[in-house]
């Protein structure tokens, strides 16, 4: 009998959950990590996953979370300080524990001189768990296809058909959290070869957002028209909706690293370690048309 268990952390959010479903579909032990015990928790008990309820800011409750762990998936919420610290915790844990495997999120900016506090901080987070001396592989997404539901952009799609940000004439091509999930699990299912690697990671079709606004529109039926946004009425806007100083400097940081290129790119990584290609722009607003009906509440 296959004793392996595998930790995932962000098991309510977006790239977490869906790790858990593609390790679930191929018949994997699974342990969630989540951060609140709430109906998203008890949804993941009812599908046997263990769930376990702690703060990634919180050494001992890491501690306990992994042990017992073959392989874990880190995801540090990108609207909250504090990854580097973070991901110390979780290194030294896992070290602890003897994983043998790390999925570390990290993204496409992260960079040295990344003027982006939380790019900056993916950056030494890698570095925090290759100096752990623990196999990890990271994970560099370009802007994820959920990028369209959030609560900065998702109200002017539905509401008014119109896609507002500031991305200039940038490109990028976005890749679904469901895809993401399916790389993860292969990986710690299967971590020799992609031990030591960093993969940038990247959906089925490079576009600008004139182009995304089509595909959009397309998949909804009814035309969205992209503007372009400049950065201080975005930023303004966003202070606006309340949302944290750390994570406005973040996406404000990279939207201006955005319109420099930095996003763009295509490769066949997805497809090479799941098999499958990445989801395109309609399947993805096809699968969560919902989401796009008017009268989101902003
Ligand atoms: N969005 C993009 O376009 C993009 C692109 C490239 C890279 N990334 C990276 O992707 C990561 C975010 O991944 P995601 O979108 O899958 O995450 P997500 O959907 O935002 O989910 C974050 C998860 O972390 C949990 N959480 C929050 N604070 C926590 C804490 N202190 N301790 C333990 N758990 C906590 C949340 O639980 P609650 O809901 O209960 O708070 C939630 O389950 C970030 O590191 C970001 O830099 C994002």
């Amino acid at each position: 009998m296959n004793h392996d268990l595998y930790l995932i952390t962000g098991a309510t959010g977006d790239t977490g959950g869906a790790a858990i479903t593609a390790l679930l579909s191929k018949g994997a032990r699974v342990r969630a990590l989540v951060h609140r015990d709430d109906a998203r928790a008890s949804a993941l008990r009812a599908r046997d996953v263990e769930v376990v309820v702690g703060d990634l800011l919180d050494s001992r409750a890491v501690q306990a979370a992994l042990q017992g762990v073959t392989g874990a998936y880190f995801v540090y919420p990108v609207t909250q300080a504090r990854l580097i610290d973070a991901t110390a915790y979780f290194a030294h844990a896992a070290k602890l524990a003897g994983v043998r495997s790390i999925v570390n999120m990290s993204q496409i900016s992260a960079k040295v001189d990344a003027q982006s506090e939380a790019a900056l901080a993916h950056w030494y987070g890698e570095r925090v768990f290759d100096w752990a001396g623990i196999p990890v592989t990271h994970l560099r997404p370009t802007f994820f296809m959920e990028w369209l539901t959030y609560g900065f952009q998702l109200p002017s799609i539905a509401n008014d058909d119109l896609l507002r940000v500031p991305a200039a004439s940038g490109r990028h091509a976005p890749i679904a959290a469901v895809d993401q999930g399916r790389v993860i699990s292969s990986v710690l299912l299967d971590p020799a070869p992609h031990a030591g690697k960093t993969y940038p990671l990247f959906g089925a079709e490079e576009m600008d957002h004139e182009e995304l606004a089509q595909a959009v529109g397309r998949a909804l039926g009814r035309p969205i028209r992209y503007e372009a946004e400049s950065l201080e009425s975005f930023e303004a806007r966003l202070a606006q909706l309340g949302l944290p100083e750390h994570f406005i400097q973040h996406i404000v940081s990279v939207y201006r690293a955005y319109q420099a290129g930095e996003f763009a790119g295509t490769n066949d990584i997805v497809e090479q370690i799941t098999g499958q290609k990445p989801m395109q722009v309609r399947d993805y607003v096809i699968a969560n048309l919902q989401l796009f009906q008017p009268e989101v509440v902003e």
